[in-house]
């Protein structure tokens, strides 16, 4: 089966992890994997291999907003880090949902050597009862445009109002939310 048709199969299946694990991916400054934990290439049901120099795109799930992805790289860009739940494809089209805090990493001179992700289990109720709506309709506004970019920019703006209407910001917001 070529990558392409395989990307698109899911299961409906949900993996689970445990609380005390924790999923460990670092990337270089194009998001190309460097480092992967066992407990990533588990879940993603993917071999060290198949990982290392490939984008972190490899897990994204069609369910995921563009828009959540513009601003964790925003975030990342502008030297920040971020908090957000993200929903991943693993290979076969099992999903998992994690909390992920995502990171640039420093020298000691304070460049930007790469970005590191740490992930763990979220609160099923604060994705059932929020994130799933949320990025539900971050989804639908995204496809309600022709062009994809306006679509993402209309969505990124939707989650900014809800940010101003709750007078916080995105790490805060993600929080306030439950843990
Ligand atoms: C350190 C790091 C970890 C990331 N982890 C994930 C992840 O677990 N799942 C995911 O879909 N995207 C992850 N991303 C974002 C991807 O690089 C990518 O932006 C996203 O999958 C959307 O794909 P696209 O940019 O091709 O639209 C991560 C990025 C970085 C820098």
């Amino acid at each position: 089966m070529s990558n392409l048709t395989q990307k698109k199969i899911l299961t409906g299946v949900e993996r689970t992890f445990d609380a005390s694990e924790i999923i460990v991916t670092k990337t270089d400054l194009a998001g190309k994997m460097t480092y992967c934990n066992r407990t990533f290439l588990k879940l993603a049901g993917y071999e060290e291999k198949e990982c290392l120099g490939v984008q972190h795109n490899l897990i994204r799930h069609p369910d995921m907003p563009r828009s959540v992805f513009k601003l964790l790289w925003d975030t990342l860009q502008a030297g920040q880090e971020i908090f957000a739940y993200v929903n991943n494809r693993s290979k076969n089209g099992d999903h998992y949902w994690v909390l992920a805090h995502v990171t640039p990493s420093f020298s000691a001179n304070g460049e930007v050597l790469g970005y590191h992700s740490n992930r763990r289990v979220p609160n099923r109720a604060v994705i059932d009862e929020h994130i799933i709506p949320l990025y539900a309709q971050l989804l639908e506004i995204e496809k309600s445009h022709e062009s994809p970019k306006e679509g993402m920019n209309n969505a990124v703006q939707t989650v900014m109002d809800l940010l101003q209407e709750n007078r916080v910001g995105f790490n805060e917001f993600m929080f306030s939310l439950g843990v």
